[in-house]
């Protein structure tokens, strides 16, 4: 039986695997070589080579990385987010078989027993049904083969409140689409937050063009030394939010890494704030 993983666990980046499709292993191998630590992933064909993943796994042992050295996040995605043509699990199963027959299928194609975050790709059609879902999802967690448990694209503060309060293992991980549209989540990330739940976001750099041309954040930039791309990166791990990056240019992906070697003060960071606060 594994331990459950604390937040800290969370790397302050996570490589994101999403449309790599066959160059999927060499990307990450390369992406785990240059520093990063946590590779997203999902069970869903459509969007994601997970095997890929798998075959990076194995080549970084001969780096002497293993398993144990990352953190492995991968989802479950239920039947409206695949392709009818690929689905990874038999349609016609209970919610709770399709959930066990898609794990058993990441296990599979990473080559591992636990992964260390299962994401729910998206809430179901209706609360009964995503709670059959998470429930499933809490026996993988008390079997000890998944080390904590998470949501994705869940918009509506209550109905994260809704799942939050009746599960019994409490989502630790919160992935969203970071941009203006839903105010920046900023009321689910203040909700969240207080409860230790660690904010991932996605679509970071391509949701928001207007605020890395913004003249704050250029000049912000100049300052720094750094790249608009780079200060974003930089001020939301600050905010405690989790970026996941799936960067294909290994100077993208060096850039984004060596935003650790610089800081932001707190009047900065206020400043760059005022950006995704709702007007
Ligand atoms: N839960 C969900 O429903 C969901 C949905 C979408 C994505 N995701 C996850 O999030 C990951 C990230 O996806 P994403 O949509 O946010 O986009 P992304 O794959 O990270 O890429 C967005 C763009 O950012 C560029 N980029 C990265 N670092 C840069 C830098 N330092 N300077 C300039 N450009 C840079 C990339 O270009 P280069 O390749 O040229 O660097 C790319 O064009 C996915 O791989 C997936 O794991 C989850």
């Amino acid at each position: 039986m594994h331990e459950k993983l604390p937040i800290q666990a969370v790397p302050p980046l996570i490589y994101g695997t999403a449309w790599k499709k066959d160059k999927t292993a060499e990307l990450v191998e390369k992406a785990i070589l240059c520093g990063f630590r946590g590779v997203d992933t999902a069970c869903q064909p459509k969007h994601y080579y997970e095997a890929g993943v798998g075959q990076a796994l194995l080549r970084l042992k001969e780096h002497g990385i293993f398993r144990d050295n990352l953190f492995l996040q991968t989802k479950f995605t239920p039947l409206s987010g695949q392709d009818s043509a690929n689905i990874p699990f038999d349609p016609a199963a209970s919610l709770d078989d399709q959930v066990r027959q898609s794990f058993a299928c990441s296990q599979k194609n990473l080559g591992v027993e636990t992964v260390d975050s299962l994401v729910l790709h998206s809430p179901l059609r209706s609360h009964e049904q995503t709670m059959q879902v998470w429930r499933a999802m809490e026996d993988l967690y008390k079997a000890g083969v998944v080390r904590m448990l998470g949501i994705s694209n869940c918009y509506d503060l209550d109905v994260f409140k809704s799942i939050y309060d009746e599960a019994k293992v409490k989502p630790s991980v919160l992935q969203n689409r970071f941009y203006s549209e839903t105010g920046y989540d900023q009321k689910l990330r203040e909700w969240s937050g207080e409860r230790g739940v660690c904010y991932q976001s996605f679509w970071t750099l391509t949701a928001n063009p207007q605020i890395l041309s913004h003249p704050l954040v250029r000049s912000l930039s100049v300052i720094k030394g750094v790249t608009e791309a780079q200060l974003f990166f930089r001020f939301l791990t600050h905010l405690k939010i989790t970026p996941l990056i799936g960067s294909c240019s290994e100077k993208h992906t060096k850039e984004d890494l060596a935003i650790f070697d610089f800081t932001l003060s707190n009047a900065e960071i206020a400043s760059i704030e005022t950006l995704i606060l709702s007007r």
